[in-house]
C-alpha cells in the first residue's frame, strides 16, 4: 500500500490531497472560480499567479487534515501534463521541492489519467478492463482502460471539447462563467423536447461516419442561429427550454457513442470521468441506456468529477506500487496523448 501527497495545478483550481491507493485521507481545493469569473473564463496568468498565493496553505492543509507525518509519505505526485503550463510549473515546482528535501520519489501524473482514477476512489473494486467516456473542459474520449498507464484512445472530438461546448453556449445564453454547471442547472426548470438540435455526426470519405468520435462544433451554430432567430420573435428568450434541449442533445449524443463503443468492443463496465461527468442530464442518460444494454456504469461523486488532487493521488499511487517514478527532469507539458503516460516514468 502506498500513500502520497498529491497536488493539482494544471487548470483553476489549486488542489492537494493525501490518498492511500483507494483511500482519501484529506482532498482540499481553493477554487479560483471567482477570480476568473469577470473575465468570462480562466486566464492562465491569473491561474498561474493564484496557484502560487495558495499551493502552500493548500499542501498545509491537506496535510494537516490527514493527520498524517512525513514519515509515513511514500511519495509524491504531481499533475504535470496536459494543461495551462504557468499553472502545472506551480505544483510541479512545488512538488519538485517538497520530493527533494523530503527525500521521496516523485509521480508526475498525466490528468486525465486522473480523472480515471476517480472512478477507482469511488468504487474501489473496480477492475480494468472498463470504457471511460472521459469529458472536460479540454478533451472529449473514450479510452479503453486496460491497466496502470496502459491506455487506448478509441474516440475523442473533432472540434469542441463536451465543457467548452457548454461554456460557450452558456455565455450565448448569457449564464456566465462556469456554464457547465448555470446550464444544468437550469435545465432542470426546462423541456429538453422543446428544441429539436442535430447531434453531430462525423461523416467518412467513403461514406457512413465514425461511430465513436465526437463534434459539437454543428451543435453550437444551431443553438446560435436557433437563439438569434428567438430573439427576433420571442421575449424573453425561453432559456429554460435552451439549456435543457442543449443539455439533452449532448447527453444523448455522448452515451449513444459510448453504448456503441463498449458494446463493440466487449466491454461491460463504462467510467465516466472529468468535470461534464458531473452533468445531472448525461449521468442519468447514461445510466438509463448502460441498464438497457446489461452494462454497468460508475458514476464518481460530482467531486470527484470535477478537478481535484485526491483522483491525481489515486494514479500516483497505482504508478509508484508498480515502481513508476519520475524524475527531478520532469516537464510540464501542455499536451501529451494519454497513450504516452509511460514517458514520463523513465
Ligand atoms: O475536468 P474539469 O473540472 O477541468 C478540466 O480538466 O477541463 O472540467 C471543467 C469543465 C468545464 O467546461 C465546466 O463547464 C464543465 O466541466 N462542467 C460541467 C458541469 N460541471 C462542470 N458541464 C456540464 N454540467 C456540469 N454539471
Ligand atoms: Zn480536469
Amino acid at each position: 500500500m502506498a500513500t502520497v501527497l498529491a497536488i493539482e495545478t494544471s487548470c483553476d483550481e489549486t488542489a492537494a490531497a493525501v490518498v492511500k491507493n483507494r483511500h482519501i485521507f484529506s482532498n482540499i481545493i481553493a477554487s479560483q472560480v471567482a477570480d476568473h469569473r469577470p473575465y468570462g473564463g480562466v486566464v492562465p496568468e491569473v491561474a498561474s499567479r493564484q496557484h502560487l498565493a495558495n499551493i502552500n496553505h493548500v499542501i498545509d492543509r491537506a496535510l494537516a487534515t490527514a493527520n498524517i507525518g512525513w514519515r509515513e509519505i511514500d511519495g509524491i505526485a504531481t499533475t504535470c501534463a496536459p494543461g495551462l503550463v504557468g499553472a502545472l510549473f506551480v505544483g510541479l515546482t512545488a512538488a519538485k521541492t517538497l520530493a527533494l528535501v523530503q527525500q521521496k520519489p516523485l509521480i508526475g501524473v498525466h490528468h486525465l489519467e486522473g480523472h480515471i482514477y476517480a472512478s477507482y476512489l469511488a468504487a474501489p473494486d473496480l477492475q480494468p478492463p472498463f470504457l471511460c467516456l472521459l469529458v472536460s473542459g479540454g478533451h472529449t474520449s473514450l479510452i479503453h482502460v486496460r491497466g496502470c498507464g496502459d491506455y487506448q484512445t478509441l474516440g475523442q472530438t473533432r472540434d469542441d471539447a463536451a465543457g467548452e461546448a457548454f461554456d460557450k453556449v452558456a455565455r450565448l445564453l448569457g449564464l456566465g462563467y462556469p456554464g457547465g454547471p448555470a446550464i444544468d442547472r437550469l435545465a432542470q426548470q426546462g423541456n429538453p423536447r422543446a428544441f429539436g438540435l442535430p447531434e453531430g455526426s462525423i461523416s467518412l470519405p467513403e461514406g457512413g461516419y465514425h461511430p465513436y468520435d465526437s463534434s459539437f462544433s454543428g451543435l453550437k451554430t444551431a443553438m446560435l442561429r436557433l437563439v438569434e432567430k428567438l430573439k427576433a420573435t420571442v421575449d424573453p428568450l425561453p432559456i429554460a427550454d435552451l439549456a435543457a434541449s442543449f443539455q439533452a442533445t449532448v447527453a444523448r449524443s455522448l452515451t449513444r457513442r459510448a453504448i456503441a463503443c463498449a458494446l463493440d468492443q466487449g466491454l461491460t463496465k463504462i467510467a465516466i470521468g472529468g468535470g461534464v461527468a458531473a452533468n445531472s442530464g448525461l449521468r442519468e442518460h447514461l445510466q438509463t441506456a448502460a441498464a438497457q444494454h446489461n452494462l454497468q456504469v460508475f458514476l464518481p461523486p460530482l467531486s470527484l468529477c470535477t478537478d481535484n488532487a485526491a483522483m491525481i493521488g489515486c494514479a500516483g499511487a497505482d504508478h509508484l506500487e508498480q515502481g513508476h517514478t519520475s524524475t527531478l527532469a520532469l516537464a510540464a507539458q501542455s499536451r501529451l496523448p494519454i497513450t504516452q503516460v509511460m514517458q514520463l516514468y523513465p
